[in-house]
């Protein structure tokens, strides 16, 4: 990481109470057939890095209030969280079908998301989405300055917000105004795709402190601004923009995993008993060896082109057919979109193609599952893998990369990473592949299967050493700390 860029975080950088902002919640009441109302827990990076910070500061939470039955619990849209000790308020912010629909499943997973994955073929700029784009950003920030005392700090979170900042900044100039941006940014040539290119980045500016996960992100984001703003003063070493009355710094702040939390968890994980699950009974010979892919069934992870590698690799390699299974553990989403719709069918077929092709009476080569698996279960797939397999064509970070070395406690297990994701910026000692490239794919989960076992050993320790560095305790103190040197 280049040092202009990044920071270290400062001992009590992090305000004793805060304001954070984001379109997931943290927790959501859903209502289940009984008509019982339960309280889930969001899984997923943002939250496990920034629950714990909120219960032990205090503050804030706002978020789209998505559950059936958030607003019944709540009083004027705010609910203590966690339910079970509080210990903060979530103020949630309702949303109308004709909002969800422009401005989640339209302007941010339609323009933005494409768009920052440069994969702008995808894009589908409707002028209703940007409207909704614009109104729920208001309405968010109506519900910031709602709830932020004079003195709290406001932390928006990804591109679902890019407005707000300067929506609040309108009502509130001396509030300090954070944000960080949990995917790519892209190049400025791809930036220039959206309609609105200026407008998201004026929202952005009127923060103190942007953070991305990696030096190319941030630079990327400087760039962009540099061009479309020829007024502005923009110093790319410095990370620093000044327009206006505003002054913003960019910087490298990458997000990680609760190292321990999930170390704790796949130590006590069942893994004969996950194995045989995942596997099923019948096909849980303990002498297959695995390999693991889990994702959301979104067009940026690259699911279809590793399952063609696997198809090459047990084409040439008919020795390896019965030697492993891969398990492809798939979640749904955003399935209002007919891209993810196309995408999640897409992936089916391949998997079936290729079972059809390569499978025997006693042994599937793909498994592929769906099921909704625990935060225990999962660390005790990663360890029971012995390869992890992770090719986005583009990615922010990826925190399967970080949580996968992480579970692999018995000192074994290596990992094939796209050279894209955020993490190969980050973590060194994995089998790094172009996620376009077959062949390459395929070479190297065969090298994955064959290192020995020094070099199986020495890539892991380099991976758990990565891993650990970026260990999401520190994340939120670096972020604020960007903020003090201004
Ligand atoms: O990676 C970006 C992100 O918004 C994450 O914050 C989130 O975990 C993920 O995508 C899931 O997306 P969605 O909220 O659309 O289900």
């Amino acid at each position: 990481m280049a040092p202009e860029l990044s920071v270290n975080a400062q001992d009590g950088a992090v305000p004793d109470s805060l304001v954070v902002v984001s379109n997931r919640e943290p927790y959501s009441h859903e209502r289940d057939d009984d008509g019982e109302i339960r309280v889930q827990s969001a899984a997923g990076g943002l939250t496990s890095a920034l629950d714990p910070v909120m219960q032990s500061r205090g503050g804030t939470w706002v978020a789209w209030g998505s559950g059936d039955a958030d607003m019944a619990v709540a009083e004027e849209g705010i609910v203590e969280v966690p339910p079970s000790a509080p210990t903060y308020d979530l103020k949630r912010v309702p949303l109308s079908d004709a909002a969800v629909q422009g401005y989640y499943y339209g302007y941010a997973n339609q323009v933005l998301w494409p768009l920052c994955h440069e994969d702008t073929g995808r894009m589908w700029a409707e002028p209703a989405y940007w409207e909704q784009y614009r109104a729920v950003n208001e309405q968010f920030a109506e519900a910031v300055d709602a709830v932020a005392d004079a003195d709290q700090s406001v932390w928006f979170q990804d591109y679902h917000l890019a407005l707000a900042p300067r929506l609040v900044r309108q009502r509130r100039p001396d509030t300090t105004l954070l944000q960080f941006w949990h995917i790519p940014w892209p190049a400025p040539s791809v930036f220039r795709h959206c309609p609105h290119s200026d407008a998201l980045l004026d929202g952005l500016l009127a923060c103190d402190v942007i953070g991305f996960h990696t030096t190319a992100y941030a630079e990327q984001f400087l760039h962009c601004v540099d061009s479309a703003f020829p007024a502005a003063t923009v110093d790319t070493d410095g990370g620093i923009v000044t327009r206006s009355c505003d002054k913003t710094r960019a910087v490298a702040n990458p997000l990680g995993i609760d190292v321990e939390g999930v170390r704790d968890r796949a130590r006590a994980a069942d893994v004969t008993s996950i194995r045989d699950t995942v596997l099923g009974g019948s096909r849980s010979d303990t002498s297959i060896r695995l390999a693991l892919g889990v994702e959301r069934l979104d067009y940026s992870k690259g699911i279809p082109e590793r399952i063609e590698a696997l198809a090459h690799l047990w084409d040439r390699r008919p020795d390896l057919r019965r030697e492993f299974t891969y398990v492809q553990k798939a979640s749904r989403t955003r399935e209002g979109i007919a891209a993810y719709r196309r995408y999640r069918a897409d992936v089916v077929d391949a998997v079936e193609r290729v079972n059809d092709r390569f499978g025997t009476d006693d042994w599937q080569p793909i498994v592929y599952t769906e099921a909704k698996l625990d935060n225990e279960t999962l660390a005790g797939l990663y360890r029971a893998a012995e390869v992890a397999v992770v090719t986005p064509h583009r990615d922010g970070m990826n925190l399967v990369a970080h949580e996968y070395p992480a579970a692999c406690v018995d000192g074994d297990g290596s990992l094939v990473l796209s050279e894209l994701a955020g993490a190969a910026t980050h973590l060194d000692g994995a089998l790094t592949v172009n996620p376009h490239d077959i062949e390459a794919i395929a070479d190297a989960i065969e090298r994955a299967f064959e290192l020995d076992e020094a070099e199986t050993r020495d890539r892991l320790s380099r991976l758990q050493d990565g891993v650990e560095a970026l260990d999401s305790s520190q994340w939120v103190a670096r972020q604020f700390s960007a903020g003090q040197s201004l």
